[in-house]
């Protein structure tokens, strides 16, 4: 799908950028107001160096590049997909090519609800994809002699005024085999959004609009009354995401949460927010491993990945350099966007003379 093959993420935002519409670039591009937080997100994750430590026996079947256990499970990667809107208005299959190049590798997925895919569709298209690998399974996780575990499923939404329907929704993504919810939190109104003000951004009439699209987050939800109902309804695991306070992260273990999801909605919430890294700590300081954290914003490259686990995150997720692989190349797009950032999240581990993740901590990095 390109002429020079794309070797980083850049490289796919690049041929993306000039591939899509106008009104849809800037939706995927954009964020709120003045894009401080937006840009944020970026430059801070960069501000940390990583401190290379040397005379480690980095030998190939040294390196084990697996999350740490979430929920007792290790992840082949420590990264998965950030559920993000409308991924048919970046052309092909949308959300089901996503969900094929993720689960042909073992990359787990959360789907956003506003999706232009079925939800049921999602995970069979993955599914099936991943039953049509014949390749080694443990060549593929890497020759560490570990075997590829299969992708996990999880559903993200807004919890709207309408409690039936999102009840509704909750059930029949548990049926599906979504494993965990993730409660968008940030959103209680749209943030201010300059292209969306100046011309309101409206899916195209031949991109069907799915029933967990009309679920908008209900501003009145609080702690009290959320956590318990949503545990009355489901036996799923229960995440909030768009955590940026130390407090509510105190809450979140208070009420019993299984994860939290420290985000900013990637600059498109409050623009003024901290950048997510910056936020992390102080989160993680709270948490002190109790539930899972994880973590996205910004995340462009494997360094990326690394700077986040070494500040205290668990899992991270991809969102916009996801959607530039999809916009740039379909399925075979993502593909390249999650080989790219697994093959430089090892590399940068064996150059940092560490080998495996529980390895990476604060001290491996510096604040420059
Ligand atoms: C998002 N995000 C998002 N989050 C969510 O909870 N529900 C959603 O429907 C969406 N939709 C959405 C659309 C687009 C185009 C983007 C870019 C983002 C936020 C997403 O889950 C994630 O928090 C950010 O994308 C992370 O930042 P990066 O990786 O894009 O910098």
């Amino acid at each position: 799908f390109a002429q020079v093959k794309p070797v980083s993420i850049a490289d796919l935002e690049k041929i993306a950028l000039e591939k899509l519409p106008r009104n849809v670039r800037a939706y995927y591009e954009g964020g709120a107001e003045d894009e401080i937080t937006l840009k944020e997100n970026i430059s801070s994750l960069q501000r940390y160096r990583v401190v290379p430590r040397y005379l480690v026996d980095v030998g190939p079947d040294k390196l084990d590049v697996r999350s740490r256990a979430i929920w007792g499970k290790k992840q082949n990667v420590p990264f998965a997909i950030a559920p993000s809107a409308f991924h048919r208005l970046a052309g092909y299959d949308g959300e089901l090519d996503v969900a094929r190049a993720a689960a042909k590798r073992g990359i787990s997925m959360g789907l956003s609800s506003s999706a232009t895919s079925e939800l049921e569709d999602v995970i069979s298209a993955g599914r099936f994809a991943s039953s049509q690998v014949t390749t080694d399974r443990q060549q593929q996780a890497g020759g560490s002699g570990h075997d590829l575990a299969d992708s996990d499923w999880w559903q993200q939404l807004y919890v709207s005024n309408i409690r039936s329907d999102t009840e509704d929704f909750i059930h029949r993504s548990e049926k599906a085999g979504y494993t965990a919810l993730l409660i968008t939190v940030d959103r209680p109104y749209l943030g201010r959004r300059h292209s969306y003000l100046r011309e309101k951004f409206e899916l195209p009439p031949h991109l069907k609009r799915t029933s967990g699209t009309k679920m908008a987050q209900d501003p009145s939800m609080h702690w009290d009354e959320l956590i318990p109902w949503l545990r009355s309804i489901t036996e799923m695991k229960i995440l909030l995401k768009g955590i940026l306070h130390p407090e509510d992260a105190a809450l979140a273990i208070q009420h019993g949460l299984d994860g939290v999801v420290v985000s900013n909605h990637g600059g498109r919430q409050l623009d003024g927010a901290p950048a997510t890294i910056d936020a992390l700590p102080g989160i993680a300081d709270v948490i002190q491993g109790r539930i899972p954290i994880f973590f996205d914003g910004g995340v462009r490259k494997g360094i990326d990945v690394f700077r986040a686990l070494a500040l205290g995150a668990d899992m991270v997720l991809l969102g916009r350099a996801v959607l530039w692989g999809l916009a740039a190349g379909g399925e075979e797009g993502v593909g390249l966007a999650l080989d790219i950032i697994a093959e430089e999240f090892r590399l940068v581990m064996a150059l940092a003379g560490v080998t495996d993740v529980t390895q990476i901590r604060r001290s491996t990095l510096a604040l420059v």
